[in-house]
């Protein structure tokens, strides 16, 4: 035969494959794909995306076109008219996958549903599509294990089932095997596999080295342990390895020195060990190299930036030693650097250069010795430059000034010399100046008023001398001003009381040499918590304008030479005696100060003063004492909220990079949030607290949330470690379920900013819905008993249920919301019980004026019978439409008998109809009326109120 005879005969023969095949798809296989398709439909709930996926309606030339699904929605077709796509990705669809007939789509190659509401498990029969190219379930809530059947999806070059519920373990079998003798199977073309954000454990088989086309492999955030196989050096493609977050332990295997092309490496918060292969990095480009939170040891590898395209590094809380790597020098590409928390060494005037795009730099609590560079001043990108607790000497080098992107400059703890540069005025976003604890000279410059976006300045342990520069009064986003144990000299300005808008924190001025007397100015600073100008030489009285700084927690005015009388200052008799000793004259009712002369004008006011109060409390009952306590209390612990808090840029121990998406429950991206919102827009604000903004967040196909923004500022170590025990707080909360508690999806750290993402409440909160005439009918009898019961449900469940019991602090008709059925979900929950300090027990956190237990006022301990009691006035609340502040006091003076039921119903409200309701309100109103019992051991459990609400109230 001629090679062209050869040729002719075997288009001839393909040809007829080709048109057998077309025949065979024609009529049997686009057939079964219709039905397959239509039985798959008709398993959903019925969503109008389907509207299309329809039987062609028989006309009379019906027979000669069979019904073909290739103009449906979401479907492809090859020309024989075969499905060979289906793609629903993000349409929010709800179903399972369950009777999806993957046997009978011979020819499809891409599969994708990405971004969907699909639950249920991965069905078996999905290696019935063996032609299938690309299969992308993520970000879905499909759950089980990984059927083994997918291993028969030899084509596939991409496999995504990331942000999903799966189970178990990666199996090996699911990918080849070593051995060449073996029939070829597994998922041998994979290029990309993305398994991040599963419940996927377990080893990770070292089959996956022998994914020989694998260009990514990304499983963070699941639950793998056990070592890095050493196979995976053999991927010789591979550009992205991605095992963050995992429970990974052992070293990081030599072999991933030969992956060439390996651009990014994410191996950060696992439990690596030993020492980074010192190679790492040396013929490849990295762009990104993670390694913070492990347990590393030695050397951090030396040619990290060889290949010049380094971007993003971090190795922070680890205990690498040595220098900084030598090839980070003339790296600069450099965008963000995280190095602390390790023990490096050397001097880093030599390993630092010019880096145009670094944005953020952070290699605080090491061992780094030499002087600052002035090229620091060419990083004109800088946002954040700390370089806190290390050896660093000399001047701080002027160029820094020019640095006018910089939020955050943190120098503290390291032995500077020299004058604070007075163009540091020209740092025009700097937030945070932190020079404290060096051997800084020279005055503070005048220049720091012109900070306007200051909000923390330490200049505390230095040697600064000279006046405090009365420009300091115009930084008016300042929070904190700490200049303590320098020797400054003069007067304090009055002009620090323009600062009464924001200074919140810290005035602490202690250990100067200040003199003259106190302005009286300072009387304005009404949100200031702590105070602080002892051993210093001030002379005069406290100004008496002093008693308006009603948030006061701590003030101490000791050792000085301050005399007269003590202003009162509400909570003042709270202040340990040394607040005020060793002064030339103080008088005032605290302990180791003589008493004032009675027969002065200002102690007569407060002997009247007294005795009215007096009066008041005999008549109006304790309760109403309580209260004025408590007023003081809620607004200091409303403030000391705000500020327990920190950015998660100061926290070592959170893993962000400017790559990762963060996301909550796996479903919706942060980015997706910000576009809802516009960047968090007013106009998308739905409420305002204290400390929080709340947002209405829309985001298509997904039920709208609730996310409450908080605003937190950076001040300590003992702080940050309170964040991170807060954030592991929260994602235990996400865990609770409860159908009257507001859902609690995630929280996340962004800046200076948090976030938690609830669950949306189509009604808002029953405070409001009382208020309106409206809301108050719609809100009937029937339903107010509903919403007792709910709160009451969901107070018994966080006492009684879960473990530990958690309190809410702060239950009020604020805090409980509607959805659209109007029943109620409480708000809030356990999200304040970790906000304060060393303790789960102290009255930290805010409680509402008008539902806190008098025992606060007192005892500040926290405990079970709060809530309760705060569940009591709500439930009257609840019955009166108002809050029943005058009812509670008049109880505590009459009898409760006496009070007539009938009496307190909200008016607006026909009365009830019926003797049920009526009965059932009068139980609602007697168990309110023992939760308000002024002993805590008098008030029954919220087990039992919860009890008696289901039992008794709505046995009918
Ligand atoms: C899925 O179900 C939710 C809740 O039932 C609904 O709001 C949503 O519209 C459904 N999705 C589609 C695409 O119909
Ligand atoms: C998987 O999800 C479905 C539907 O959400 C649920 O009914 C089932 O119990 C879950 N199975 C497992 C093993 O979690
Ligand atoms: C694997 O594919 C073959 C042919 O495509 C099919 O016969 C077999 O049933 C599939 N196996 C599984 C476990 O799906
Ligand atoms: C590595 O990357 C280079 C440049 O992108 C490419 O030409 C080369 O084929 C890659 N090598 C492997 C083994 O993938």
């Amino acid at each position: 035969m001629s090679c062209l005879q050869k040729y002719v005969s075997m288009a001839i023969i393909l040809a007829w494959v080709a048109l057998l095949s077309f025949c065979k798809a024609d009529d049997s296989a686009s057939n079964s794909e219709v039905e397959a398709l239509i039985k798959w439909k008709d398993s959903l709930p019925n969503q109008s995306l389907f509207d299309s996926w329809v039987f062609p309606t028989h006309t009379n030339s019906s027979s000669s076109t069979p019904p073909s699904p290739c103009k449906w929605y979401g479907i492809t077709c090859n020309q024989a008219r075969s499905v060979t796509q289906i793609d629903l990705s993000g349409r929010g669809i709800n179903g399972t996958l369950q009777n999806f007939d993957f046997s009978s789509f011979p020819n499809l190659l891409r599969f994708d549903l990405h971004s969907n509401n699909f639950e249920g498990t991965i069905p078996h029969n999905i290696g019935m599509v063996s032609k299938l190219q690309l299969l992308d379930l993520s970000t879905n809530s499909l759950n089980g294990t990984l059927p083994l059947s997918l291993a028969n999806l030899t084509q596939v070059s991409e496999l995504d089932l990331s942000r999903n519920d799966i189970t178990g373990i990666l199996d090996g079998r699911l990918f080849p095997s070593e051995s060449s003798t073996e029939p070829k199977t597994g998922l041998l073309s994979l290029r990309y596999l993305l398994f991040q954000d599963t419940l996927l454990g377990g080893k990770i088989p070292k089959e996956i080295g022998n994914l020989k086309f694998l260009v990514s492999l990304v499983l963070d955030r699941s639950h793998f342990n056990g070592p890095i196989p050493p196979s995976l050096g053999n991927l010789s493609h591979l550009q992205a390895l991605r095992l963050s977050e995992n429970q990974l332990s052992g070293k990081v295997p030599e072999t991933l020195v030969n992956l060439r092309n390996l651009t990014d490496l994410r191996l950060f918060t696992n439990k690596l060990s030993g020492v980074v292969p010192k190679e790492l990095g040396n013929f490849s480009s990295f762009t990104v190299l993670h390694l913070g939170e492990n347990n590393f040891t030695g050397h951090l590898p030396p040619q990290v930036c060889r290949g010049g395209k380094l971007i993003n590094f971090t190795a922070y809380s680890n205990n690498f030693i040595g220098p900084i790597p030598i090839s980070l020098r003339n790296c600069s590409t450099l965008y963000r650097v995280r190095l602390e928390y390790n023990k490096i060494t050397g001097y880093i005037d030599q390993d630092f250069g010019v880096y145009p795009n670094l944005t953020y730099i952070d290699l605080s609590f090491n061992r780094l010795r030499g002087e600052l560079s002035p090229n620091w001043g060419e990083c004109r990108n800088l946002t954040l430059l700390n370089i806190a607790s290390n050896m660093m000497s000399g001047n701080v080098p002027n160029e820094i000034a020019r640095l006018n992107q910089l939020v955050k400059l943190d120098l503290s703890s390291n032995q500077l010399s020299g004058e604070i540069p007075a163009d540091i005025r020209n740092l025009s976003k700097l937030s945070v100046l932190n020079l404290k604890d060096n051997q800084l000279s020279g005055r503070v410059p005048a220049g720091i008023g012109t900070l306007s976006n200051l909000e923390s300045l330490d200049l505390s342990m230095n040697k600064l001398s000279g006046p405090i520069p009365s420009q300091t009064g115009d930084c008016s986003k300042l929070r904190s001003l700490s200049l303590s144990k320098n020797r400054l000299s003069g007067r304090i300005p009055y002009q620090i009381g323009n600062l009464a808008g924001s200074l919140h924190d810290l005035l602490d001025l202690s250990y100067n040499r200040l003199s003259g007397e106190i302005p009286a100015q300072l009387g304005k600073l009404r949100s200031l918590e702590r105070l602080n100008f002892s051993h210093n030489n001030l002379t005069g009285s406290i100004p008496d304008s002093f008693k308006h700084m009603v948030s006061l927690t701590e003030i101490n005015l000791s050792y000085n030479f301050l005399e007269g009388p003590i202003p009162d200052i509400r909570i003042s008799e709270s202040f340990p005696p040394e607040s005020f000793s060793n002064n030339k004259d103080l008088c005032g009712k605290i302990k180791g100060l003589r008493p004032c002369n009675v027969t002065e004008q200002k102690g007569g006011n407060k002997k009247k003063r007294k005795i009215l109060i007096v009066v008041i409390s005999s008549l109006a009952g304790l309760v109403l004492v309580s209260f004025t306590f408590i007023r003081i209390l809620v607004f200091i612990c409303k403030k000391k909220l705000s500020t327990n808090l920190v950015p998660n840029e100061s926290i070592p121990k959170t893993s962000e990079n400017p790559f990762s998406l963060w996301y909550f429950n796996g479903k919706i991206l942060y980015e997706d949030i910000l576009k809802a919102t516009k960047n968090f827009d007013d106009a998308y604000c739905i409420g305002v607290g204290g400390f929080a903004k709340v947002y209405r967040v829309d985001i298509p196909g997904y039920d709208v949330l609730a996310v409450k923004k908080l605003i937190f500022e950076a001040r300590d170590e003992s702080e940050m470690k309170n964040i991170r025990h807060f954030g592991n707080e929260v994602s235990t909360l996400t865990e609770i379920k409860h159908r009257n508690i507001v859902k609690l999806f995630g929280f996340c750290c962004r800046g200076i900013h948090a976030f938690l993402v609830y669950e949306f409440m189509e009604r808002g909160s029953l405070a409001d819905m009382l208020k309106s005439e409206e809301g108050a009918k719609e809100l009937d009898w029937g339903k107010r008993i509903g919403v007792v019961k709910g709160v009451a449900h969901a107070l018994c469940y966080m006492h009684h249920d879960i473990v530990p019991p958690m309190i809410h602090r702060d239950i009020s008709s604020k805090n409980v919301l509607l959805d659209h059925q109007l029943e109620a979900h409480v708000s809030d929950f356990g999200t304040a019980r970790f906000l304060n300090p060393d303790s789960s027990n102290w009255t930290g956190v805010a409680g509402t004026y008008g539902y806190l237990a008098p025992e606060l006022a007192y005892t500040m301990v926290v405990t079970e019978k709060c809530d309760v009691y705060s569940f009591g006035v709500f439930a009257l609340e609840v019955l009166m439409g108002k809050h029943p502040g005058e009812l509670i006091s008049k109880m505590q003076a009459y009898a409760v008998e006496s009070i007539q039921h009938t009496d307190i119903l909200d008016h607006r409200l026909a009365p009830p109809k019926t003797k049920n309701v009526a009965n059932k309100l009068g139980l609602v109103m007697n168990l309110a009326i023992s939760c308000l019992s002024a002993n805590p051991h008098a008030r029954p459990t919220m087990r039992s109120v919860s009890k008696v609400l289901e039992f008794q109230a709505f046995d009918d």
